[in-house]
């Protein structure tokens, strides 16, 4: 593998055979083995934006680890003061062994990686979220068998977050269908999915539900486009997922959401709490088991 986890990018189809071989044998074997490939290393994780999922896997990935974990809210950094990333980067470098990462600017993550010594694992910026992506593809991998073609996803809502540009990505990757379904002027750039015929904008959200074995979705208003409330709960409104759109979609078709939810919102509160349709927590759980796959093979070594 690369030295860092930036986007899927950088990551090749057997790399990601790889993350869910050894994610399945830490999920099996979790608190049963004495593996702990960080031990006596030191990792920092750099939080500018809120989170809950993200920090306990990752914080309790490196303790199962071995290793020793380090929350550093961005705010309180000298990097909230004009110190520059690069210096950020040497500095952290001469301390840690490895540095996970939830900011703004994709390029600050860039820029930092390519300066660090050590590796880095972004943990989200406003244009991808690989952590989350890899959990929704081994939860997918566990309930369909396979990634590949014969697994089709439709997205709904926010065509250019985060979540979109990383499902895109995985889409590449592996073959999988992608639909994204959001209104003209929210949806995917068409130069990130030219060329795929696996990955489709479709403005109809009906037409996007056919065949559809996984339904995904993600808040309507992402962490920094606050401003932009008002004008997105509005025009995501057609874009729900719920018992409608199910009726339309494969039987036994699952939900998927990276969390935090809002119900009544981009999903409704019956989809969201349905037993078997929903597999959020499954979902999130898996965080936890890849996360601690791709430290142990990228910080590990
Ligand atoms: N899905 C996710 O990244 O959750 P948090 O924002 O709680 O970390
Ligand atoms: N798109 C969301 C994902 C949260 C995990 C955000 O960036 O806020």
């Amino acid at each position: 593998m690369k030295k860092d986890l930036l986007t899927l990018k950088d990551i090749t189809r057997d790399d990601l055979d790889n993350i869910f071989e050894l994610s399945a044998k830490l999920k099996r074997e979790r608190g049963k083995n004495s593996y702990a490939p960080l031990t006596g290393k030191s990792i920092g994780l750099i939080f500018a934006k809120s989170s809950t999922r993200t920090r306990v896997s990752f914080e309790v990935g490196v303790g199962e680890l071995g290793g020793h974990p380090l929350y550093l809210d961005q705010s309180k950094m000298q990097v909230g003061r004009g110190e520059t990333v690069a210096d950020t980067a040497h500095v952290l470098s001469r301390y840690l062994h490895g540095i996970v990462i939830r900011t703004f600017s994709h390029a600050d993550v860039e820029e930092l990686a390519r300066v660090a010594t050590i590796p880095v694992i972004n943990a989200l910026t406003d244009e991808y979220h690989p952590c989350q992506i890899l959990a929704d593809l081994l939860t997918i991998k566990e309930y369909s068998g396979k990634i590949d073609s014969s697994v089709k996803i439709a997205f709904y809502g926010d065509g250019r977050s985060n979540i979109a540009n990383s499902l895109i990505l995985a889409a590449k990757l592996t073959g999988i269908r992608l639909t994204i379904s959001s209104p003209e002027g929210e949806h995917p750039d068409a130069e990130r999915i030219a060329g795929f015929a696996n990955i489709e904008w479709q403005p109809d959200p009906e037409k996007a539900a056919k065949d559809v074995d996984y339904f995904y979705t993600d808040v309507w208003v992402s962490m920094g486009f606050e401003d932009e409330r008002a004008r997105r709960m509005k025009i995501f409104v057609p874009y729900q997922v719920n018992e409608h759109l199910f009726d339309l979609a494969k039987p036994g078709a699952k939900f998927l959401h990276c969390l935090p939810a809002h119900r009544g919102e981009e999903v409704s509160g019956g989809v969201m709490d349905d037993p078997v349709r929903s597999i959020v927590f499954d979902e999130a759980e898996n965080r936890l088991h890849v996360q601690k796959a791709v430290m142990s093979m990228l910080m590990g070594r």
